[in-house]
């Protein structure tokens, strides 16, 4: 017979107790073939765990905001591209200049008026000759996706620039508004919506319509035209459609968002990752760069190489945590930069000088006041003047990401964490122990949480499929007296980096292990959340995109899986099996329905007999389960773009008594969600 525990510490102990395995909400992992023995104690109150466990972690990496989940077609809508963020591009890149019927004229950069200062440049077009119009056309995303049903805003900021000025007192538009088409093309020129709207006068001023293409089209042009002798100030050319995620303005792409949202992710971690502490000391990601309207935004290279216009700012995040029933858990960086950024990866770190730690403590303490304070605070008033008078009611803030521990980070973390504590002693601040599972990083920062009495540290692991299995038991050791945990970063890295079966019930079999020690997990998040296909810098992610399509990963199911059953008890289970197992397993209560939750994963390559018993339950009660089933071909299995899924869940109702045998398909993971359990003893 083979031992059937996971630990290698623990092995030789467990040979010789000859294969019993019991824990509190046991999860066991090795390799089996024998029934097994589940014992559920359902009567019994169990444990209290973190309600929370399974939230998102968003990070605008591979053009997950602009370009993802920011609703905005436009791409480079306001002329901020630059070669910094790729060398190939320019504050033209993704627009032309379009010269119709005759038509002539060209347009350049200006900086000399810009419609805010925060937002620096802007487009002068110039028309010599109007023919049938001249001016601008943007190819947005991978060409713009339309549907012939739906409304969509067009909209622009712009001035005259010169009217007098430069055409002399002929000119034929002196006095007179600058007449323009904003038009829906698709990709074979034919115009599917327009609009003619008139731009008068010296200021700057938004002008918008209402388009509805007269079909669907997925690769879509937004065409600006002028058409009179003359010149245009442009800027903040955009296109949105009305639909957006719950209808809100500057608002998400309902298809991502509804994706996210059927997860029920208890919490949204935002914006990053390393995004937060950016490519350098001076390019952290700034929480006021991104609120207020979206022409006064502060757009950067984000860490990933691209241009990040900030459209999807503090404000959205905010709102769509609230709009889905989600905890918002921001994270800003800790006073230096990421040991990977700058222009020395691996030693790269820097912090702050010393005499701008006020400034940027002040910072951090105004971002608390925004999200919480009261409509006549300071900052709380441009939270209420953006829509949200009530307070978002923030509770944690994460401070630092994967910081290397050094005597600077130290300092720095330090200064922030006190002035938190002492104007804001209600906010729970998330600490750092590094980028790994262990090592250096993880040690000195744990070492550093204890000297802190920090209540809540982020952990990340990206790491193989078998090493969940291996370290199932990670959190049965931890001190119950020290910091809770948020796995702020997680994922299963099998062979190639792909999002295979096996690597998603690795994560499920690791969320087991979180579930069943949730009085230490508080949070777990995934990690990254959004690919953009053709823009990716990082795989595997749980959710991948195109202009018009959601691809749902393995990983997907899983998350959407757990998050769709959480529970806030942890039942006493108990595992015996007499062969070896690859079995995880938890089994928790949602105190609100009462219903009794069963999680198994079984990552064999063969089923697994179990035979399950829900201890103290009548012997004659008779129980409808829900039944979730996530399974696949074998193991490799992975979902394909446009294809039918590999793998996704089935649904289905069984009767089931108190003793009941289930048969674990390979490579399987299961969920039993039965009704009003207590209603039952
Ligand atoms: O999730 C991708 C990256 O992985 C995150 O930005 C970083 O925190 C981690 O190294």
């Amino acid at each position: 017979m083979i031992n059937c525990h996971p630990s290698r510490l623990h092995t030789s102990k467990l040979l010789a107790a000859a294969l019993l395995i019991k824990a509190f909400c046991l999860a066991v992992s090795a390799a089996c073939a024998g029934p097994v023995e589940l014992t559920i104690q359902a009567s019994q109150s169990g444990k209290p765990i973190s309600p929370d466990i399974v939230g998102v972690f968003f990070e605008d990496l591979n053009y997950a905001a602009d370009g993802g989940l920011y609703a905005e077609l436009i791409q480079n809508r306001s002329f901020e591209y630059s070669a910094v963020e790729q060398s190939q591009w320019g504050p033209f890149s993704f627009w032309n200049l379009q010269k119709l019927g005759g038509g002539d004229g060209s347009f350049r950069l200006a900086n000399v008026r810009p419609v805010h200062p925060k937002n620096p440049h802007y487009a002068i077009l110039t028309i010599t000759r109007p023919g049938d119009g001249v001016g601008m056309a943007n190819r947005g995303f991978d060409g713009i996706p339309l549907q012939a049903d739906k409304t969509y805003e067009a909209s622009f900021w712009a001035y005259q620039p010169f009217m007098n000025a430069q055409w002399g007192p002929d000119n034929s538009i002196e006095g007179r508004p600058m007449p323009v088409t904003l038009r829906l093309e698709g990709k074979d020129g034919q115009v599917l919506a327009e609009a003619e709207i008139k731009v008068a006068g010296r200021a700057w001023k938004r002008y918008s319509a209402k388009l509805k293409p007269s079909r669907t089209e997925n690769e879509a042009h937004l065409v600006l035209l002028a058409h009179a002798r003359g010149g245009l100030a442009l800027d903040m050319i955009s296109l949105f459609p009305m639909d957006t995620f719950m209808g809100r303005q500057n608002g998400l792409r309902k298809d991502l968002a509804e994706a996210i949202a059927d997860m029920k992710p208890k919490f949204v971690r935002f914006p990053g990752g390393c995004l937060v502490h950016g490519g350098g000391i001076h390019h952290y990601y700034d929480w006021k760069d991104t609120i207020g309207p979206v022409e006064q935004r502060v757009g950067q290279r984000n860490s990933w190489g691209y241009h990040q216009t900030m459209g999807l700012g503090y404000f959205e995040y905010f709102q769509f945590s609230e709009d889905i029933g989600a905890i918002p858990l921001p994270v800003v960086a800790a006073g230096v930069c990421c040991q990977h950024g700058g222009d020395t990866p691996g030693r790269g770190q820097e912090g702050l000088p010393m005499d701008e730690m006020p400034g940027y403590i002040q910072d951090v303490l105004d971002l608390i006041e925004w999200a919480n304070g009261p409509a006549t605070s300071k900052w709380g008033a441009k939270r209420a003047a953006a829509g949200h008078p009530e307070p978002f009611g923030l509770k944690y803030l994460g401070v630092g990401n994967e910081d290397a521990i050094t005597a600077v980070f130290k300092e720095r973390f330090k200064l922030i964490y006190d002035a938190i504590k002492k104007e804001h002693p209600e906010i729970v601040v998330i600490g750092t122990v590094g980028p790994f599972a262990g090592g250096e990083d993880y040690d000195n920062g744990w070492a550093f949480a204890k000297e802190l009495n920090l209540q809540m540290v982020d952990e990340h692991y990206y790491v193989s499929p078998q090493w969940f299995w291996d370290n199932l038991e990670r959190y049965d050791a931890y001190d119950r007296k020290n910091s809770k945990v948020y796995v702020g970063e997680y994922a299963a890295h099998d062979r190639g980096r792909r999002n295979t079966l096996r690597s998603a019930l690795a994560e499920a079999a690791g969320l087991t292990s979180f579930e069943r020690n949730g009085d230490v997990v508080a949070f777990a998040s995934y990690a990254p959340l959004l690919a953009r296909r053709g823009h990716t810098q990082w795989t595997p992610d749980l959710i991948y995109f195109d202009s018009t399509n959601v691809y749902l990963t393995a990983n997907y199911f899983v998350q959407q899986i757990f998050g769709q059953n959480s529970g806030d008890r942890c039942l006493e289970t108990r595992l015996d099996a007499a062969e070896a197992t690859k079995l995880a397993v938890s089994s928790v209560v949602d105190s609100k329905t009462r219903d009794l939750i069963v999680k198994i994963v079984n990552g064999a390559d063969e089923s697994a007999q179990i035979n399950i018993r829900l201890a103290g339950l009548p012997s004659e009660v008779s129980m409808q389960a829900a039944k979730t089933l996530l399974t696949g071909p074998d193991a490799d299995a992975v979902n394909q773009d446009g294809k039918s899924p590999a793998v996704q869940p089935e649904y289905s109702t069984e009767s089931v008594g108190p003793v009941f045998t289930y048969t674990a398909p390979a490579n399987s993971l299961t969920v039993f969600r039965i009704g009003s359990i207590k209603e039952k003893i």
